[in-house]
């Protein structure tokens, strides 16, 4: 069996990191959502793996990924020319696939269990056509829907429905044999103009195949915006953070909780309450940091209190009261103004968002 995780894609709900980065690639943690992704496969005994990219963000996929040995995978690239949606990604991988089984996993997608026992149950049974991940959900009119029967089959599908049929929401991680090109072939493109997913199973249940589905209890995010970033954060933070101090700790400082420090980084008489992961040539001085906080690779922060935040690399904070819930890109500098009465001095990107204190 092979694995398809589709990489490409515009990734406008995260702008305006996505405008300089793929969204797959956005740190949760310190490491990139994808690399969860990859490891689910892996686990699943999944190490011949497609991975879909976009031409404008692929060559950095495939920089951060490599040839695959670092996982003990073997990747294939495949650009797909535009983001005409998840079916026509698999169209695109077509040749790759071959006469494959395959798992088709959305690389922006992070789920709380492994997806090992289903791969195993779907391998077993040739009579499938199709297997889907299905989670329970408060708004389902924000995701596809699907219906099941009593029998455990899912019997219909639709996308971003106004009137939900059901509350089981498709979690981006879906299991096919061949048999799904023939319906890919046999749709048209929806009213965004793109070829979906959700009308590819429906039309192979059309033609006859029968798809089951697994329901996901653990937690799902599908880090589509900026806090669902910072709970996929606070999540991945909580639940597999092991404390690990390989930097440098100054005696005058105080880890509390599970903290991570990476070589290199430097904590100097400063208090880090856990759960905090630190990267490698990352500066924490005379500051504040955590509970949930990413600090990236050579962030410096100095004179100021940082919580529940994820900081990119090469960031800097200096002398700032109290920076919480916030997303904070490469190289970005935070640091108070030299300008008088209380005026605000900015260089922020497009559909960047500041929000200060008062009016
Ligand atoms: P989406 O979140 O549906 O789309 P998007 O990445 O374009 O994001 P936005 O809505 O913010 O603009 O995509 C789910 C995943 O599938 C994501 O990892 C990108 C990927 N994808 C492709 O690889 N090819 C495609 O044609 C599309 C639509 C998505």
């Amino acid at each position: 069996m092979k694995g398809l995780v589709l990489s490409g894609g515009a990734g406008t709900r995260l702008r305006p990191l996505t405008y300089t980065g793929a969204k797959q690639l956005v740190p949760v943690a310190n490491r990139p959502i994808l690399f969860y992704v990859i490891d689910n496969l892996i686990d699943a005994g999944i190490d011949d793996i497609g991975i879909i990219i976009s031409p404008e963000t692929g060559r950095e996929v495939e920089a951060a990924l490599g040839d695959g040995s670092a996982f003990g995978a073997r990747f294939t690239f495949i650009v797909q020319d535009r983001p005409a949606g998840l079916a026509h990604a698999v169209l695109t991988a077509r040749s790759y696939l071959g006469d494959s089984d395959f798992v088709m996993y959305l690389g922006d997608n992070l789920i709380g269990t492994k997806i090992r026992q289903s791969v195993a149950e779907f391998r077993a049974d040739p009579s499938l056509a199709g297997w889907v991940m299905l989670k329970e959900v408060e708004n389902p009119s924000q995701f596809g829907v699907a219906v099941v029967d009593a029998a455990g089959n899912v019997t219909s599908l639709v996308e971003k429905p106004a009137v939900p049929p059901s509350n089981l929401a498709l979690v981006g991680i879906y299991f096919f044999r061949t048999s799904v090109f023939d319906a890919i072939l046999r749709i048209a493109p929806s009213r965004r103009g793109e070829l979906e997913i959700t009308d590819a199973i429906a039309k192979l249940i059309e033609l006859g195949g029968k798809v089951r589905f697994a329901r996901v209890t653990s937690w799902w995010l599908d880090t589509g915006k900026k806090d669902d970033m910072l709970l996929a954060n606070d999540t991945v933070l909580d639940e597999w953070l092991v404390h690990d101090v390989a930097g440098e700790v100054c005696p005058a400082s105080r880890l509390v909780g599970r903290v991570r420090v990476a070589p290199g980084a430097k904590i100097e008489r400063s208090t880090v309450r856990g759960p905090v992961i630190i990267g490698a040539g990352a500066t924490i001085r005379d500051a504040r940091v955590g509970p949930f906080t990413s600090i990236g690779e050579r962030v410096l922060v100095e004179r100021s209190t940082v919580e529940h935040s994820v900081l990119m690399e090469g960031a800097h904070i200096s002398d700032i009261r109290r920076l919480e819930d916030s997303l904070i890109g490469k190289r970005v500098c935070v640091r108070p103004s030299s300008a008088r009465h209380g005026s605000l001095s900015l260089m922020v990107g497009d559909d960047c968002v500041v929000e200060i204190e008062g009016g």
